[in-house]
């Protein structure tokens, strides 16, 4: 076993991880087998599923999505299928030999091993494990209060038709079922719990297929150091923490954060005395002692959004949750947007700007957002746009990098950089703007926008894990 991992990890297999941002669902959702709700349709999709023991056939893909609130996870599968077929009806049956898809679910990250297991068939067939160090009972697990629905829910046997095109399943899965491994249920913005999604089984077309990728040699779900993670995330609760700041605070600190007449400004980039959730929680209930910060007679609840709220206002843009479709963005980035022409990102795309690769780590959100809108009152150096002509006659359109007296060095448009001496210059065009339009707003539709921002926001090269 111990050469096996260690194998692995000389691979870079094990290092390999999956991360999804489970957002907190803002409008309910009914258990009906159909993913149509409001709430389904803005949950990003979790990604690729990956066909690490893949032979031949069609690689069809799933689309899974999940959601949470107070009581629920919520998991949404959409499994792209043309050979739907389905016979287990016994309940904890040998439901992987149908179309089959499966949660296996560690709500400890430290102890991904104990592990919890909701399979289920395209008729609605489900088997349940719990696989943890203190479980004492039967090989299988009655969870509590588990819905679903599946697209062939209560039938006697799906078989294969040349109609078949796609099925789903919707699951709603209590939190109260994992209150013994669980940090806290329901798990508090930003909890990370680990978890996988598995695709198996059918007639024709047979493969087995995971969101988080299983370096195991055959195939083999039950790999929980495998499992990928996920974080629960509030977008919608900081909006609201934002809400109850600008009415309850501002007294004393300044609106949106900035510093009041009377208290220092929460949302600056200085050295906090305090950060932590737990900190900030304090000062606002409490009040801090032998200052003017009074206690808050607040809901607890509403605290919590303020502090989710200011955390969030001090986040560079990588910690925080954007929303938008973040593949959108990058075909954004790459195409309509042209950002690629002049920016690096990733070791692709030009060199005229700035190389965005861990723009987000280095950046706060807002801060994006002024580069993409707010035009700059001057034109920064080494950026400065050029139009020249040689004496030879040669046109060069580029940005200026460096220039003294007797020389300079231009970066043209193709990324070439050339060294010319004043004298061999006929004819300079310095341009007044900034090579960089920073009306985005208006050459972008809202969403284009939104796509990226969320795209961008995530760029941390070699700064994350
Ligand atoms: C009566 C004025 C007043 C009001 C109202 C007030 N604060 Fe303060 N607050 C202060 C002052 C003054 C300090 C600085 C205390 C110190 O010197 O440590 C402070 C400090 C803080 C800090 C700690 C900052 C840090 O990084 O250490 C937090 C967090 C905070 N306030 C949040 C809030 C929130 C949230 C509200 C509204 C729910 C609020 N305050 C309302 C005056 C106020
Ligand atoms: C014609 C070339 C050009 C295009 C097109 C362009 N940029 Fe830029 N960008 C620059 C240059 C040059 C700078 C640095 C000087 C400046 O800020 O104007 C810059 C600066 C930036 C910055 C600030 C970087 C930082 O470190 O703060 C961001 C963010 C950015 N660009 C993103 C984009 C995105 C996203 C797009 C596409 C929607 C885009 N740019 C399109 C040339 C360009």
């Amino acid at each position: 076993m111990r050469c096996l991992g260690t194998l692995l990890a000389a691979a870079g297999l094990a290092a390999a991880q999956t991360v999804y941002e489970v957002e907190r669902a803002r409008t309910p959702i009914v258990i009906d087998g159909k993913l149509d709700e409001p709430a389904w349709r803005s949950a990003p999709p979790a990604g690729d599923f990956h066909f690490t023991w893949w032979k031949e056939g069609d690689k069809e893909q799933t689309v899974a999505k999940m959601l949470w609130d107070d009581d629920n996870l919520y998991v949404g599968f959409h499994c792209r299928d043309k050979h739907i077929s389905a016979y287990v009806t016994q309940r904890h049956g040998p439901v992987s030999n149908d179309d089959c898809v499966e949660i296996f679910l560690s709500p400890d990250p430290e102890k991904a091993a104990n592990y919890y297991t909701f399979e289920i068939n395209a008729i609605g067939t489900m088997l349940n494990r719990c696989k943890t160090d203190w479980w004492k009972g039967p090989p299988t697990w009655e969870p509590e209060g588990v819905r679903y629905r599946t697209s062939f829910h209560g039938w006697a046997k799906k078989d294969e038709s040349k109609d078949d095109d796609h099925w789903e399943v919707e699951l709603a899965i209590p939190f109260k079922n994992f209150e013994r491994d669980a940090a806290n249920t329901p798990p508090r913005e930003g909890d990370q719990w680990r978890l996988n999604l598995n695709r198996t089984g059918g007639i024709t077309n047979r493969q087995s297929s995971s969101w988080s990728p299983i370096p195991a040699p055959r195939p083999q779900f039950h790999t929980p150091s495998a499992f990928g993670w996920v974080r629960f995330v509030d977008p919608h609760g900081k909006e609201e923490g934002r809400a109850i700041y600008n009415r309850s605070c501002t007294g004393c600190h300044g609106l949106d954060g900035a510093a009041g007449d009377r208290g220092p400004a929460l949302g600056a980039t200085r050295k906090y005395l305090r950060s932590s959730e737990e900190d900030l929680y304090e000062a606002i209930r409490n009040g801090i002692a032998g200052t003017l910060m009074p206690a808050m007679a607040l809901a607890d609840a509403d605290i919590k959004k303020i502090v989710a709220y200011i955390r969030g206002l001090r986040a560079t843009a990588v910690k925080e949750h954007v929303p938008g479709d973040r593949a959108a963005g990058e075909a954004l980035f790459w195409g309509k947007g042209e950002c690629g022409k002049c920016h690096t990102l990733g070791g692709r795309g030009g060199l005229l700007g700035p190389d965005l690769s861990s723009l987000g780590a280095e950046r706060r959100l807002a801060a994006i957002r002024e580069a993409l809108t707010q035009p700059l009152p001057h034109v920064p150096r080494g950026y400065q746009p050029v139009r020249l002509t040689t004496s030879e006659g040669r046109a060069i359109r580029g940005i200026v990098k460096n220039e003294n007296n007797f020389s300079l060095q231009v970066l043209d448009e193709s990324g070439k950089l050339h060294l010319l001496l004043r004298e061999e210059v006929s004819e300079i065009q310095y341009s007044p703007e900034a090579l960089m339009p920073r009306d985005y707003q208006r050459r972008l539709t809202p969403d284009e926008f939104q796509n990226l921002l969320a795209f961008l926001s995530k760029q941390a090269r070699g700064r994350t894990r």
